[in-house]
C-alpha cells in the first residue's frame, strides 16, 4: 500500500515538473517571437492573435495531439509575416526559421516535434487538413481566431472533430446575433 502511494506521489511530482518546464519554454518562445516580429504585423497577426491561438490549443486538445507543438506553432507560424495582407510565403519562411532556431530557442523540442512544427508552419496557409492530429490541431487553433478579421470559421473547413464542433457553436451564436454584430460580416479575407 505504501509503495503504491509512493509511486503515485512520485508520478504527480514528475507531472508538475513537466508542466513547469513546458510553460517556461513556451514563454521563452513567446518572448522571442515578440522580439522578432515587425511593427507591420501587429493587430491581425501579432501577439494578440498568437496568444489566442495558444488558448485555442487548450480548447482543441485531444488524444494524440502534441500540445507543445501546437503552442509553439501559435507563436511561430505568423512571425515571419512582413505585412498584414496576403503574404503567401510567410508559412514557408516560418518553417525555415524553425530550422534556424532548432538548437537554441527550440532546443527543448525533439526532432519529431520539430518536423511536425515545420510542416504545420509551411502548410498552414494552403492546406485544409493532413490527417495528422497534431498538425491539424495547429490549423484549427489558427482558424478559430478568424473572427478577428470578420470571418466566422466554417465547420466544413475545420480539420479536427473538436474544431468542427467549436465552429458549429460559433456559427449558432453568430446566426442568433447576426443582426447585432455587423462587423462579423466584414469581407476582409486575409486571415490564417
Ligand atoms: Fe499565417
Ligand atoms: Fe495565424
Amino acid at each position: 500500500m505504501l509503495n503504491i502511494f509512493k509511486r503515485i506521489h512520485h508520478r504527480n511530482r514528475a507531472y508538475s515538473a513537466d508542466v513547469f518546464n513546458e510553460n517556461y519554454y513556451i514563454e521563452q518562445v513567446r518572448r522571442y517571437a515578440i522580439g522578432r516580429s515587425t511593427s507591420d504585423t501587429g493587430y491581425y497577426h501579432g501577439i494578440g492573435h498568437w496568444d489566442r491561438v495558444a488558448e485555442n490549443a487548450e480548447k482543441l486538445k485531444d488524444d494524440g495531439v502534441d500540445i507543445i507543438v501546437v503552442k509553439v506553432f501559435a507563436y511561430i507560424h505568423d512571425v515571419e509575416r512582413i505585412n498584414e495582407n496576403r503574404d503567401s510565403g510567410h508559412g514557408e519562411r516560418a518553417a525555415q526559421l524553425v530550422d534556424e532556431i532548432r538548437t537554441t530557442v527550440l532546443g527543448f523540442m525533439s526532432d519529431q516535434q520539430i518536423d511536425l512544427l515545420k510542416e504545420a508552419c509551411a502548410l498552414h496557409t494552403d492546406v485544409r487538413s493532413t490527417g495528422n492530429q497534431t498538425i491539424d490541431t495547429c490549423f484549427d487553433a489558427d482558424r478559430l481566431d478568424l473572427g478577428r478579421v470578420g470571418i466566422t470559421p466554417d465547420p466544413n473547413r475545420m480539420a479536427t472533430n473538436n474544431g468542427k464542433r467549436i465552429a458549429e457553436m460559433l456559427n449558432d451564436g453568430i446566426s442568433y446575433n447576426k443582426n447585432h454584430i455587423s462587423y462579423k460580416w466584414h469581407p476582409q479575407k486575409n486571415g490564417e
